[in-house]
């Protein structure tokens, strides 16, 4: 499992990293902006919201190289506002496109109607530069949930374009705060600017853009300060184009309370590691169970040769309490159905492709067979079911009858691991080769190993065109893209 991210996945270390040691560059944390409703367009029961993307300067790095860097953003920042609405409540979102080129914006989790899903020439038509596209949805989930464009996301996530959206459960547990950290990371140049070499063949047919600085919320992090008795809800959004995060708290026991947004049975994470594939997200209760005056590192070992320390949490002299609230922390379900295991009709989903990863022979693309040859001039490594993506618009994979439960085999055929999202719905994972998970979470996106089958299950209860595709956003521009029809 993501233990071994590493192995001969390791990104070679040759190649020019210069991961910014916390320490050295820790500058005031920013924390994400909230989005203002727009309080004079809200019509009833509706809470209205703008979004602009568009090309702007940010203080990515703290210190010696803080400058206003370059990056494509919404509203002028990294990450985008905050949207948070409670449980249960419609959003209006207009968009305006200030880009040169057509966007769009997903969703990414909230299980909202297809035509409001972001997949240009799937559920939309992308939106031209200039244009608007008005979005309308209710948030049926509470939990921590995030948005991208989903039109040539590869660059336009990359550059910066993302923001989290918070639905925040009707009865909230009690914390004494509530953090959200973006993470991601960027590939700059010596000279700080972001290097240009969006889609580039080797990250498409290797391990994607993996970058060399690592920043939250769009900052080169700064430490966590908490207090003593202190009870925190982190929660932590992976944002990055390609790089998988397993974070290690020492000196501390956080609990997993939810993953993708829809709430699991509270539990230390496995091997003391919070292992988050791109796309992904967990809310964890970070108790502040440290002394007054103490200061613990938390570590990004995910890669193993190239652990790295992210931040520290610094503990102010005072306490708060002597020792963090005995209350529970297990979050309200959400209104999800329940997958029937034993009638569930089964299939199978084959991931194909990649370096290393053996034959590429009975391929096929845009309707005609395909050789290794030209999938690479079409700058493609990557096959799901023996079909290249080249666009949005597929013929599905599968046909899944509305209401009916379904059981689906994910198998990794490659080298490589691939966090496969799903939209429109939530799934529970089932096992691992064969291996039952033990809380069999609810999730969007997961988190598949080279080689592995990982079964998952789900209700398919949301009619419409589902894009299902690896969230390492240049496999899917590189061809792992499919449809799920729901009908
Ligand atoms: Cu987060 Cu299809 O995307
Ligand atoms: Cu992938």
């Amino acid at each position: 499992m993501p233990s071994d991210v590493a192995g001969p996945f390791t990104p070679d270390p040759s190649r020019r990293r210069f991961l910014a040691a916390a320490g050295a560059l820790a500058a005031g944390a920013l924390l994400p902006a909230r989005l203002r409703p727009a309080a004079a367009a809200d019509a009833p029961g509706v809470r209205a919201f703008t979004l602009t993307a568009a090309p702007a300067r940010v203080p990515l790095l703290a210190g010696e190289l803080d400058k206003a860097m370059a990056v494509w953003a919404y509203d002028g920042r990294v990450p985008g506002p905050e949207i948070r609405v409670r449980q249960g409540e419609r959003v209006r979102i207009t968009v305006t496109n200030g880009l040169r080129e057509e966007t769009t914006v997903h969703w990414h989790g909230v299980r909202v109607p297809n035509a409001q899903d972001g997949v240009p020439h799937l559920t939309q038509e992308p939106i031209a530069p200039g244009a608007r596209f008005v979005y309308e949805f209710v948030c049926p989930d509470a939990g921590t949930f995030w948005y991208h464009p989903h039109q040539r996301s590869f660059e336009q996530v990359g550059r910066g374009l993302y923001g989290p959206l918070i639905v925040e459960e009707r009865e909230p547990p009690a914390v004494d705060r509530d953090l959200t950290w973006v993470l991601d990371d960027w590939r700059l140049t010596p000279e700080a600017e972001i290097r240009d070499d969006f889609g580039h063949p080797h990250d498409i047919s290797h391990e994607g853009r993996i970058g060399n600085v690592v920043t939250v919320n769009g900052r080169t992090p700064a430490p966590l300060h908490m207090r003593t008795g202190e009870r925190v809800r982190l929660r932590l959004i992976n944002a990055a184009n390609a790089r998988i995060f397993a974070l290690v708290f020492h000196g501390h026991r956080p609990r997993i309370v939810a993953l993708d947004g829809q709430p699991c049975p509270p539990h230390e994470p496995p091997g003391g590691r919070v292992v988050l594939g791109p796309a992904m997200r967990a809310d964890l209760i970070l108790d502040g169970t440290g002394r007054p005056g103490e200061r613990y590192t938390v570590r990004d070992v995910a890669y193993r040769r190239q652990a790295y320390e992210l931040t520290d949490v610094v503990y102010g002299p005072t306490p708060l309490r002597n020792e963090p609230p005995p209350a529970p922390v297990e979050l309200p379900a959400n209104p999800l159905a329940e997958p029937d295991l034993a009638r569930a009709e089964r299939h199978e989903i084959r991931f194909q492709g990649g370096m290393m990863g053996g034959s590429l022979h009975g391929l096929r693309m845009n309707g005609r067979p395909v050789n290794p040859m030209q999938m690479m001039h079409a700058g493609k490594a990557w096959a799901i079911n023996g079909v290249v993506a080249t666009g949005h618009r597929l013929d599905p994979v599968l046909t899944l009858a509305r209401g009916r439960s379904y059981r689906l085999l994910l198998a990794n055929d490659t080298a490589w691991h691939h966090p496969m999202h799903l939209h429109g719905h939530s799934f529970r994972v089932l096992a691992r080769d064969g291996v039952p998970a033990p809380r069999r979470e609810w999730q969007d996106t997961v988190l598949v190993a080279p080689r592995e089958r990982t079964e998952i299950a789900l209700v398919a209860d949301n009619p419409g065109d589902w894009m299902f595709h690896c969230h390492i956003l240049e496999h899917q521009a590189g061809g792992m893209m499919a449809v799920v029809r729901v009908a």
